[in-house]
């Protein structure tokens, strides 16, 4: 007993330490937020407008974009009154490229372009139209490679030396499917595949790639879900946590000043990037090792996870198969 005792917390740790040490990659990085020009995009509500106070009480020259003017104007003097900075409003449709160069060619290069503009309703696929899934797509996955792509070549030819950032607004749904999310994860899902390639073509340029997930967020974009997010979708989302928008800006702010490719707001959320580290990219040894011996561990947690969630759909479906709604139809 002592000796598996030993082996475990000292031997292992002695052992498995100095390798993770060399080998993570990419390596550590500072990215300093003052003075930068932080440029964040769906800035005018919920999520995006906290990541905008935030960036501005933390002394960035900040730039929101969204579609609706009348919002970004009421936006700017929020953040006007609470911090004294005057920010710049962009109007444009992330789904336009050519309104979103020219919105990123007069903002002027950018050193920590945050993607957090998304649309998200929950319905199961079958009484969804698929209109409504390619929008979807269209703007939380395209609508980021139309942003990337106008602002890249900017960003590599950018002046001083100090390192750059793109961070991208994701979900917990896009790292696990969720019932009723069938389009939103398949568009957040595939932001991950954006990130981790784009962090390998990018890294030459001293520019580091940041995924952020936030659990279930209070914003008004939330508020509108609700209202009609199916019943299953509640019962299986609600293993998560509820945080508020300026929490999620500031454990978002505390990734990307260290350039962690995962960032995570909550125990919940902690939990699941470990779950779902896989082949992604990881700065950090400490957090490598704890990847690694909490990787068994983690898939049972998982795996009851699943238990519980298809236990509850098929209780849910035997007792709609015996309501007399049903019986009588
Ligand atoms: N709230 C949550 O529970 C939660 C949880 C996990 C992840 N998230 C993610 O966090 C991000 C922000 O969500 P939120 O809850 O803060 O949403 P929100 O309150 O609805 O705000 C969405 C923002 O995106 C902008 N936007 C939407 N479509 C756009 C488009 N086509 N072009 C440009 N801007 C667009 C909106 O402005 P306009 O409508 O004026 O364009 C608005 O500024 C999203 O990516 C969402 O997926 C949210």
């Amino acid at each position: 007993m002592a000796d598996a005792f030993f082996s475990f917390f000292v031997l292992l740790p002695l052992i498995l330490l100095p390798i993770l040490y060399f080998i993570v990659r990419p390596r550590p990085v500072k990215i300093p937020i003052v003075n930068r020009h932080v440029f964040i995009t769906g800035g005018s509500s919920g999520i995006g407008l906290a990541l905008a106070h935030r960036a501005a009480a933390d002394g960035a020259r900040v730039s929101i974009m969204a579609r609706s003017l009348t919002k970004l104007e009421e936006a700017k003097s929020s953040i006007n009154h609470a911090t004294g900075i005057e920010v710049a409003v962009f109007a444009a449709d992330v789904r336009d490229y050519d309104a979103v160069k020219k919105a990123v060619d007069e903002a002027g290069p950018i050193d920590v372009l945050l993607l957090n503009h998304g649309v998200f309703s929950a319905l199961e696929l079958e009484k969804m139209e698929l209109s409504e899934v390619k929008s979807t797509l269209d703007i939380n996955l395209m609508g980021c490679f139309n942003m990337i792509k106008a602002a890249l070549p900017a960003m590599k030819n950018r002046k001083n030396v100090l390192p750059a950032s793109i961070a991208i607004v994701s979900s917990q749904a896009g790292q696990v499917g969720i019932y009723g999310y069938v389009a939103y994860s398949a568009s957040k899902f595939g932001l991950r595949g954006l990130a981790e390639a784009l962090q390998q073509e990018v890294i030459g340029d001293n520019i580091h790639v940041s995924l952020i997930f936030p659990p279930d967020t209070d914003t008004p974009g939330l508020v509108e879900e609700n209202k009609k997010k199916p019943e299953l979708t509640k019962i299986i989302a609600s293993s998560s946590g509820f945080m508020k928008a300026d929490e999620v800006a500031q454990k978002a702010f505390d990734g990307i000043r260290h350039g962690s490719f995962f960032i995570s707001c909550n125990m919940e959320g902690i939990a699941l990037s470990l779950a779902t580290s896989g082949l992604s990219p990881q700065r950090s040894f400490l957090m490598a090792f704890v990847e690694v011996i909490t990787a068994g561990i983690l898939r049972i947690a998982a795996l009851c996870f699943q238990w519980n969630w298809y236990g509850s759909i098929e209780k849910w479906h035997k007792q709609r198969n015996c309501s007399p709604e049903t019986e009588s139809s």
